[in-house]
């Protein structure tokens, strides 16, 4: 099926294109009246990601009501673990919570690398019915989490501010933490190896937690394993999304990967210098910037736009929605990185 609006592909490969293609992190969910309604007529998020036909559903929402150029699967990073042998639940207004955690070796000698169509099956389902739905309309992101945000939830559990019990397992048992990353990894890569034969056009990783890493740290236990994955998937572009590791852009340009996503914290023209010309960036806006007026937001999208230029940009925030963001400001983001790039790209 050949795709009508092909802008964010080619963005990333770095070809030309008439506008800026534009989406948001976390757009399919928690923000539109429209899936909540899904949302609230199941037992919870987890009978929403293993129902093929209404992940299918939620995940077309946002291409229909706010006119983004992409749509993203909607499922979670959190099913790779589970597949691996870690149940999680998701604990309403709190997030997910692993009954099990791995703190030792007793631990990891339980889990196995996911097999994929029969662990996750679900998921290359609704890929399908999603492709399928889309009928080449835009483009399909799949996404995993990179390896050591999986790891931090593998280990803690449950959401933190310092996921210090992740780091301490860096310092007291590092070779249980390669073992742990390099079956994550193995997962991982052969997850989105499978999305891609099942239709996403595009895979983004994201490394949520990058930025609590010290930047030795970051480039043993996070990009590293990121590396591997960057190198095994051939068929199409991979962006890497490693929120708060300004410390690592300089070496980001040596991924294998055709985007790299900036949070809002980063300077986009040190960002281009650090990062080079040979890749897509993708972001930055400040997710609050959706909390300001109309114009407030038309203004900062503009300067944000200019400060990327007319080529090798994919318009997004910095970070995912948030959910009490009023979907008609999202809106005034999405229309005007359409009509201020299209007259951008023309002169
Ligand atoms: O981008 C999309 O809209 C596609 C779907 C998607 C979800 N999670 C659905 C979801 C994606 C890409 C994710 C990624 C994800 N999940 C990340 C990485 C991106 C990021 O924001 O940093 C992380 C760290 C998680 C783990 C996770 N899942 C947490 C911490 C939570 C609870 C808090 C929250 O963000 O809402 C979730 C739950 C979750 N995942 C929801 C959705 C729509 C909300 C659950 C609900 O509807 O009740």
């Amino acid at each position: 099926m050949e795709l009508q609006n092909d802008l964010l592909i080619r963005a990333a490969k770095g070809e030309k294109t008439e506008r800026t293609p534009v989406w948001l992190m976390r757009q399919a969910g928690r923000i539109l009246p429209e899936y909540r309604a899904v949302r609230n007529s199941l037992s919870g998020f987890i009978e929403l990601v293993t129902t093929p036909e209404l992940a299918a559903e939620v995940t077309i929402q946002p291409v229909d009501i706010l006119g983004v150029d992409a749509a993203i699967i909607f499922s979670d990073i959190l099913v790779i673990p589970e597949a691996m042998g870690l149940k999680y639940e998701m604990v309403e207004k709190k997030g997910p919570w692993f009954p099990e955690t791995v703190n030792g070796y007793d631990d990891f000698n339980k889990l196995r690398k996911a097999d994929v169509e029969s662990d996750l099956g679900y998921v290359l389902e609704a890929i399908k019915i999603t492709k399928k739905e889309l009928n080449g309309r835009v483009p399909l992101i799949g996404f995993a989490g990179a390896p050591w945000t999986i790891f931090c939830y593998m280990i803690e559990g449950q959401g933190s501010k310092t996921f210090s019990k992740a780091r301490r397992m860096l310092y007291n048992e590092p070779l249980l933490a390669d073992q742990l990353l390099q079956l994550i990894t193995d997962s991982t890569i052969d997850y989105l190896k499978a999305q891609i034969a099942a239709g996403a056009d595009i895979v983004q990783v994201f490394d949520s937690w990058a930025g609590i890493l010290p930047p030795d740290h970051y480039q043993k236990y996070s990009m590293k394993y990121i590396a591997q994955i960057c190198d095994a998937i051939e068929e199409v572009p991979v962006t890497v999304f490693a929120k708060g590791a300004y410390f690592a852009r300089q070496e980001m340009r040596h991924l294998n990967c055709q985007t790299v996503g900036l949070d809002w914290n980063m300077d986009i023209q040190e960002s281009r210098r650090l990062i080079g010309e040979n890749k897509t960036l993708q972001g930055n806006l400040d997710p609050c910037t959706l909390y300001g007026s109309t114009t407030e937001i038309e203004t900062a999208t503009r300067k944000m736009l200019d400060g990327f230029g007319p080529s090798r940009h994919i318009a997004n925030l910095g970070h995912g929605v948030y959910p009490d963001t009023d979907p008609e400001k999202v809106k005034v983001f999405i229309n005007t990185v359409k009509e201020y790039s299209a007259v951008m790209h023309s002169t």
